[in-house]
């Protein structure tokens, strides 16, 4: 039972971590190198969009998972595992102001073809998925590491 909770908690890291990295690696900067802001900016919203709901509930799994196990040792939790959900705890918050602040007026503005202010968006969005992406890496290997 405990190796299919940590099966579950890793296929959703994966979605998360991997998902983070293919868009900033390789989506993004050759959509940015090969199309203007007219087609650029909707793609990438709607792209956005889709991964942002795959990941919601990816984080169903991930927290679901986590708490069941931290549920099943009770007080011992080792420091690694604190670590851990700490880590993870910032990153949900930053996804939500992604997903809720700045994924949000990126859409309005590509509604309103306001391209400026959708590129303006997409450069927060850039910079926040770095930060969580360097997180995530930073809470693998705590993860492991510290196993
Ligand atoms: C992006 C966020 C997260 C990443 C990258 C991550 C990564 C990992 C990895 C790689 C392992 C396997 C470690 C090993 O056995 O070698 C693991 C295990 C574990 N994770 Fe996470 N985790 C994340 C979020 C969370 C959250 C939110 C919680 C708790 C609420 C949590 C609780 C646990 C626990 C309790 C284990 C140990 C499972 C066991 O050994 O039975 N994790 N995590």
């Amino acid at each position: 039972m405990n190796r299919l909770l940590i099966l579950f908690h890793l296929l959703a890291v994966i979605v998360w971590i991997g998902g983070m990295f293919f868009a900033h690696v390789c989506l993004r900067p050759v959509a940015a190198a090969q199309l203007p802001p007219p087609q650029r900016l909707p793609l990438l919203a709607a792209v956005l969009g889709r991964f942002f709901t795959v990941v919601g509930w990816a984080l169903v799994l991930l927290w679901g998972s986590g708490i069941i196990r931290f549920a099943q040792v009770g007080a011992a939790v080792p420091a690694s595992w604190m670590a851990m959900a700490g880590i993870a705890a910032l990153m949900t918050v930053i996804l939500a102001l992604i997903v809720f602040r700045f994924h949000r007026a990126m859409l309005a503005a590509v509604a309103a073809s306001d391209w400026p202010k959708a590129g303006a968006a997409m450069n927060t969005i850039r910079q926040l998925v770095l930060t969580n992406l360097l997180l995530g890496v930073l809470t693998v290997a705590v993860a492991v590491l510290g196993a």
